[in-house]
């Protein structure tokens, strides 16, 4: 239903200003989400469905039950409505042909590589990924991972399945499509990707905002269309600690429609679209 339509229909739940803005407080306490007023109606019609599920009639309900500490799952449920998985193989692809061209000719010389796809929704991301190295490398050092994160259970169960539509694999390429797509049997639909991918990736759960029980250094770190959500503060924050997280000359791919800024910005040097590179030594601070 459109956002118009809706807005002339009597509302299911009530929702008030200060309902609003306590699910606001919520949102970017424990998941650095930014939720502008204007975002009212949008936030309405994506919960709504929850509260039908949770059988509550306001969202006075639905605020006091995310706020009880035995309904974690549903705070995860909160987060999956308002953001999106949109994801898909090889998205951004000029990305990909700097991990190929610019980085893999130097993780060819390493015996250890470190990628991390944050924000890593369904999987198109790591598996392109992996796809990118296991085609350009010569050998493969026996110390690659790609750490794979997401805050969604859900999607990261899907991730580690690896099945996917066909169609919905057109952009990866053909030569690579017969190397690692296997056709599910009896679903001539369906393809599942190849274990020689799978065991390069280790999916986890991982909230961006928390802690991270890891140290790196990373070679490259993938986090594209998930800082979007955040606010100014969490993004700032975000970068600074992907910086700390890569090794020098490391690179940092951000979505279409991000942007690197605050303190951060004088640890990367631009390295093409939405690309940057950790420089060894932060620039100097231009005094003003
Ligand atoms: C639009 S998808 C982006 C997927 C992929 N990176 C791409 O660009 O195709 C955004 C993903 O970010 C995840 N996400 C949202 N907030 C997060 C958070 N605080 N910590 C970790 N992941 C989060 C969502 O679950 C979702 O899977």
């Amino acid at each position: 239903m459109s956002l118009a339509a809706a807005a002339e229909m009597p509302e299911e739940f009530s929702f008030s200003d200060a309902d609003f803005e306590a699910l606001a407080q919520l949102a970017r306490a424990e998941f650095g989400l930014s939720l502008a007023v204007s975002k009212k109606p949008l936030v309405y019609s994506r919960l709504a469905r929850r509260l039908r599920a949770r059988g509550l009639s306001s969202f006075r309900e639905y605020m006091a039950l995310v706020d009880r500490a035995d309904e974690a799952d549903e705070r995860l449920e909160l987060v999956s409505a308002l953001t999106t998985n949109v994801t898909s193989f090889f998205r951004e692809k000029h990305h990909f042909d700097t991990l190929r061209d610019v980085l893999l000719p130097e993780l060819a010389k390493q015996n250890r590589i470190r990628i991390w796809s944050a924000g890593c929704s369904s999987g198109p991301e790591p598996f392109s990924i992996a796809m990118t190295l296991l085609d350009g490398l010569q050998s493969l050092p026996a110390d690659l991972r790609i750490l794979a994160t997401d805050i969604d259970p859900a999607i990261l169960r899907r991730a580690r399945r690896g099945s996917y539509l066909r169609e919905d694999c057109a952009a990866v390429p053909s030569s690579f499509q017969s190397r690692w797509l296997i056709p599910t049997p009896g679903e001539p639909e369906q393809v599942e990707i190849s274990q020689d991918l799978k065991r390069l990736i280790s999916f986890a759960e991982l909230n961006l905002i928390c802690d991270w029980p890891f140290k790196g250094p990373f070679d490259a770190i993938f986090c594209r269309n998930v800082a979007i959500y955040f606010d100014q503060d969490t993004q700032q924050r975000l970068w600074t600690r992907f910086a700390t997280m890569l090794r020098a000359g490391g690179f940092l791919f951000i979505g279409h429609s991000e942007r690197l800024s605050g303190p951060a910005t004088n640890e990367f040097a631009t390295a093409g679209v939405t690309t940057y590179r950790k420089r060894a030594l932060p620039a100097p601070t231009q005094l003003t």
